[in-house]
C-alpha cells in the first residue's frame, strides 16, 4: 500500500513536470447492454499535453464511445443523437443489417436530430465496431476519436472456455495515432498518420493484467497505418478470432498483421511470468515489405510520421496477481464453421484499384465515388466471388458492408491461417488480387445501397469508394395500384404516435418528424407502426409526421399536435 501510494506521489511529480516520462492508465470504454442504446455525439475535450486541451469527439466520453454489448437474436434499437454542429453519420461495422439502418453516407443525421435505426442481431459473436462514414468528413470525424466497440455475444462461443470478464482477462484494444499541432489539436489536412500512439484514446497506455490467459480485442481505427503486433519477447500468441467470428482452431503466431478497419481477438498465455513482471505490446513495423502502409521513410509530411518505418510499444503490461475464474489453455476447437467455397459462388465481380499515381487520388475502376451511381448490382440471396486487384503502387484495406465473406485465394500465394475466419475487412498488398466469396441474403432495398471502399479514410474520403444495391426480383409490385395516403392517431398524441396506411398492404419505409421551422427532429427508418412513434421527448406544439410508404416510395407529410 505504501509502495503504492509512493508510485503514485512519483507519477505525479513526474507528470507535472514532464507528462513524456510516465505511463498512463489504459482506459476501458464502459459497457452499455439490452436492447435500446442512448448515443449522444458531441464536441468534447482531453488533457493530452501540458498546456491547450484537445478538441476530440466522442460519444457519451470525452473520446471514442462505450461499447455496444448485443446478444446474438436481439432485437437492438439506437438512439443516435448528434451534439455536433456538422451533419454525420454512425455505420455499424460489419452487421448485417437493412442498407436504410447502415449508416453509411447515405444516411446523414443533420445537427440537432435523433436517428433511430434497429435490426435484429444475426452476426457471431465477435468484435464489431461503429464509426462515422459521412463521404469527404469520415476522416476528420475519426480523427476526433467518434467511434465505439461493439460485442456480439452467442451461444456458441458462450459455451467455450475463453476469458469473457470485461477489463479484467478480456481487454477491448483500439489502436489508432495522432499528429499534435503546435497548439495540441489534431492535425486532420493533408496527413495519413499520426506521430504518438493512442491506445483506447490514451498516450503511453499501460495495464495490469492477471497472471493467467488473457484475450484481447484488437481493432486497428487508425486513417491509413498498418501494424504488425506482437508482444517485446516474440512469445507465441493466439488468433482466435476474425473481424465476423471465431476462427474453426487458434492459430499460434509470434506476429500479426492488422490493417485498418480489422478486427483480431487473440489471447496470449501470462500464466508463466511472475507478478510485478512488464512485457510489451508492440508494434513491429520497421522494415516492412515496401506498400506496408506505415513503413514509408518519411518521418514528417503527408506520408511520413514519428512512427514509420519503427518498432514501438502499444501497450505496457504489467502481470498481476490470477484471477479466481481464471482460464489456463486455449480451447483446441473454437467454432464450427462452414465457409462459402468458389463453387458455391454463381456470379463473378471484380474491382480494380485504379489511378494513384502522384498528384490524383486513388478509386476503384477508374471512378471516384458519386453518390448518384450504383456502381454494382446483386440479387438477393445470391452467393458472390469477388475479385480484388491491386497493381498498383501501395497497399489497401478493402471492406464491404452488409457481409462478412471467407477469403478463398491471394494471387501472391496462400491465404493466411490468420485470416481464415469470417471477414469484412481484406489486406490488398501491391501487386496482388485476393478473392473472397459472400452470400447476400436477408436485407433488399432498391433505394438505399451499401458500400465498398478502401478503409483508409483519407482514401476513401478521396472517392475509393462504390456502391452496390441488394435487389429483390420477387418484390416488384404494381406501384398504381396502391396508396400512400396514411391517418394519424390520436391526434393530438402525448407519447406515440401512430399512422395508419388507407390500403393495408402498404407500410411505412421512412418517417421524419418535422418542425414547423422545417428542422428535422427525428429520423425513423421503417418507424415501427404496431408500437407506435415514440414522441415523449419533443416538446408541446405542432409538427410534421413525413412518411415515405413502402411500395411507391411516395412521401406524405401529415401535421400532428403534440400535447
Ligand atoms: Cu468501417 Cu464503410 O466502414
Ligand atoms: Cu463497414
Ligand atoms: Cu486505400
Amino acid at each position: 500500500m505504501l509502495r503504492l501510494k509512493l508510485t503514485f506521489v512519483l507519477v505525479l511529480l513526474i507528470s507535472s513536470t514532464s507528462f513524456a516520462q510516465s505511463y498512463n492508465p489504459l482506459w476501458i470504454p464502459d459497457t452499455l447492454s439490452g436492447t435500446t442504446f442512448d448515443l449522444s455525439i458531441r464536441d468534447t475535450f482531453v488533457q493530452y499535453k501540458p498546456g491547450n486541451q484537445t478538441i476530440t469527439g466522442g460519444i457519451n466520453e470525452k473520446f471514442w464511445g462505450p461499447t455496444l454489448i448485443f446478444n446474438k437474436g436481439d432485437v437492438v434499437h439506437m438512439k443516435v443523437r448528434n451534439f455536433l454542429n456538422d451533419s454525420t453519420t454512425i455505420h455499424w461495422h460489419g452487421m448485417h443489417l437493412p442498407a436504410v439502418m447502415d449508416g453509411g453516407p447515405h444516411q446523414i443525421i443533420p445537427p440537432g436530430t435523433i436517428w433511430e435505426p434497429y435490426w435484429t442481431v444475426s452476426n457471431n459473436a465477435a468484435t464489431y465496431w461503429y464509426h462515422p462514414h459521412l463521404h469527404q468528413m469520415t476522416q476528420e470525424h475519426i480523427t476526433k476519436g467518434i467511434g465505439g466497440f461493439i460485442i456480439v455475444r452467442d451461444s456458441e462461443e458462450a459455451a467455450l472456455a475463453l476469458p469473457r470478464s470485461y477489463g479484467v482477462d478480456d481487454i477491448p484494444l483500439v489502436l489508432t495515432s495522432r499528429r499534435f499541432d503546435g497548439s495540441n489539436a489534431f492535425v486532420y489536412q493533408n496527413i495519413s498518420y499520426g506521430d504518438e500512439m493512442l491506445t483506447n484514446g490514451v498516450l503511453k497506455a499501460e495495464v495490469s493484467l492477471p497472471r493467467q490467459m488473457v484475450r484481447f480485442r484488437i481493432l486497428n481505427a487508425e486513417i491509413e497505418r498498418g501494424y504488425m503486433l506482437g508482444f517485446s519477447d516474440n512469445r507465441t500468441f493466439y488468433v482466435i478470432g476474425n473481424d465476423g467470428g471465431l476462427l474453426n482452431a487458434p492459430v499460434a503466431v509470434t506476429r500479426l498483421k492488422l490493417l485498418v478497419g480489422e478486427r483480431a481477438e487473440i489471447m496470449v498465455d501470462l500464466g508463466d511470468d511472475d507478478i510485478g513482471k512488464s512485457i510489451d505490446m508492440e508494434a513491429f513495423n520497421s522494415g516492412q515489405a515496401f506498400g506496408f502502409p506505415g513503413g514509408e521513410p518519411q518521418s514528417g509530411g503527408p506520408l511520413g510520421s514519428l512512427l514509420n518505418n519503427v518498432d514501438f510499444p502499444v501497450l505496457h503490461i504489467t502481470v498481476a496477481a490470477s484471477t479466481a475464474s481464471k482460464i489456463t489453455s486455449v480451447p483446441k476447437t473454437l467454432a464450427h464453421n462452414v465457409y462459402w467455397t468458389a463453387t458455391d459462388a454463381t456470379v463473378n465481380k471484380t474491382v480494380n484499384v485504379t489511378d494513384g499515381t502522384p498528384g490524383t487520388n486513388f478509386t476503384l475502376d477508374g471512378k471516384a465515388f458519386d453518390f448518384n451511381a450504383i456502381n454494382k448490382h446483386t440479387q438477393l440471396g445470391a452467393i458472390e466471388k469477388w475479385t480484388i486487384t491491386n497493381n498498383m503502387v501501395f497497399s489497401h484495406a478493402f471492406h464491404i458492408h452488409d457481409v462478412e465473406f471467407k477469403i478463398i485465394s491471394r494471387s501472391s500465394g496462400a491465404v493466411g491461417d490468420y485470416e481464415s475466419g469470417w471477414k469484412d475487412v481484406v489486406a490488398l498488398p501491391r501487386n496482388e488480387s485476393v478473392t473472397f466469396v459472400a452470400k447476400f441474403d436477408d436485407y433488399a432495398d432498391a433505394i438505399h445501397p451499401y458500400m465498398y471502399h478502401c478503409h483508409f479514410s483519407n482514401h476513401e474520403d478521396g472517392g475509393m469508394m462504390g456502391q452496390f444495391v441488394v435487389d429483390n426480383p420477387a418484390s416488384v409490385l404494381d406501384k398504381s395500384t396502391h396508396s400512400p395516403e396514411f391517418t394519424l392517431f390520436p391526434n393530438p398524441a402525448k407519447n406515440l404516435l401512430f399512422a395508419k396506411f388507407d390500403d393495408l398492404n402498404n407500410s411505412a419505409y421512412y418517417g421524419r418528424i418535422v418542425a414547423p421551422n422545417g428542422r428535422t427532429l427525428y429520423m425513423l427508418p421503417r418507424p415501427d407502426m404496431k408500437n407506435g412513434i415514440d414522441i415523449s421527448l419533443i416538446p408541446t406544439g405542432s409538427y410534421f409526421l413525413q412518411l415515405t410508404d413502402e411500395i411507391g416510395k411516395i412521401t406524405t407529410t401529415k401535421k400532428f399536435i403534440k400535447e
